[in-house]
């Protein structure tokens, strides 16, 4: 096992998720991460990514916590004190999509998690992976959204019977921070064009401040192109021509069906993860969390095996390990998975294959080469 530093460091004015190894010293050498479970598929994709993990050399402390449908069996809530807590004591989290009801019920833990960790940004990389078919190859688009207001502040009212109000409420605080740290990660990665998604001609206030201070902002960016598009039009553009973006960024509601969007264009949810950071309402520190972004539902094959695919949580896994500066394994896992891709039998149903998660994590791990070598791997950010 390569021992890694624990990266996680003390306030910072800088931008989360991207910290230097300053305070290494301060916490214990291998990372600890919490690791949602919320029943036997999420369990089983759990368990894949810890095995492929470990085979890949990498040592990480693992600590299961329960939320979802397990969170409500075991400590009435979807999203259990406990859990959240132990996020914020830990600064990372992976995790699958938690389920929410439809139209009634509790508010989405998911939504939930990400306002009571103080996460405001959450980069989804539109990008094809080797071996999945899609409808079009070669796009690479970042979308950087807001993950906690406007329409998700979950602020509705009947006025009078027949009359409901569901308010947007949108901060410049907020909006500045997130469309600063697109500009930080465009520039970071090299990145040559920021677009801002809104719909300031109907919206004139809430999204035309949004519009507004993302032109304030790009003053101090001469480097890196800045336009924004009406919202509607973007998704049309996104299918049409999706090379005419390379970094978007948007509010929450855009950001959302953006990502579904692009996700349709590469071959499927699974393979448009989350990164999420955020700094804590309570002190400042950062928080990372890695996210799957589609429902896993309750895939099993006919054994009662749980059959999701191992990627929907794979995927998230290899932004955590670039995360905490494991890349070399990321590329190597990538390269694993390309070569699964390649044999269907070693597959889930998603990818049209017979194998359980279970099956497919063991057939990644027989994959996994020696070293990284020179070749692009699958899922490279
Ligand atoms: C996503 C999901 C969530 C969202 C749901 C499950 C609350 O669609 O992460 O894209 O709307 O943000
Ligand atoms: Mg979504």
């Amino acid at each position: 096992m390569s021992a890694l530093p624990d990266h996680r460091q003390g306030p910072t004015t800088g931008e989360p998720g991207h910290s230097t190894a300053a305070a290494a010293d301060r916490r214990p050498a291998v990372p600890r991460v919490i690791l949602l479970e919320a029943g036997p598929v999420s369990a089983a994709l759990g368990e894949a990514v810890r095995s492929v993990v470990a085979a890949a050399g990498v040592d990480i402390a693992w600590q299961v916590e329960p939320a979802g449908a397990l969170g409500v069996d075991r400590l009435g809530s979807p999203l259990p004190d406990a859990t959240v807590a132990a996020i914020a004591d830990a600064g990372r989290c992976l995790k699958t999509l938690l389920r929410t009801p439809t139209g009634g019920g509790y508010e989405s833990p998911n939504v939930q998690l990400r306002k009571r960790l103080g996460i405001f940004a959450g980069v989804r990389a539109i990008r094809n992976l080797d071996g999945v078919p899609s409808r079009y190859q070669g796009v690479d688009v970042l979308l950087v959204r807001e993950l906690t207001e406007e329409i998700y502040s979950g602020i509705e009212h009947e006025v009078v019977p027949g009359v409901v109000q569901t308010i947007k409420v949108l901060t410049r605080h907020k909006s500045e921070r997130v469309i600063r740290f697109a500009f930080e990660l465009a520039r970071r990665r090299g990145r040559k064009r920021l677009t801002l998604v809104h719909k300031a001609n109907i919206m004139k206030r809430s999204d035309g401040l949004f519009r507004a201070i993302g032109r304030e902002i790009a003053s101090d960016y001469p480097d890196i192109a800045f336009d924004d598009v009406i919202a509607d039009n973007a998704a049309m553009q996104l299918v049409v021509r999706p090379e005419r973006f390379d970094v978007l960024v948007a509010g929450n509601l855009f950001g959302d069906i953006l990502a579904d969007v692009g996700a349709g264009l590469v071959g499927g949810s699974a393979l448009v993860t989350s990164h999420n950071s955020g700094l804590l309402p309570a002190n400042g520190l950062p928080v990372e969390v890695f996210e799957a972004t589609h429902h896993v539902g309750l895939a099993v094959d006919t054994d009662g095996e749980p059959a999701a695919s191992a990627l929907t949580l794979l995927l998230p896994a290899l932004d955590l390990l670039r995360h905490l500066g494991a890349t070399d394994a990321a590329t190597r896992i990538g390269l694993a998975i390309t070569a699964v891709l390649r044999d269907p039998a070693a597959t889930t149903p998603d990818h049209g294959g017979r194998a359980s998660t279970r099956a497919m994590a063991a057939a990644i791990v027989a994959a996994l080469p020696a070293d990284a070598g020179a070749i692009a791997p699958a899922g490279a950010r």
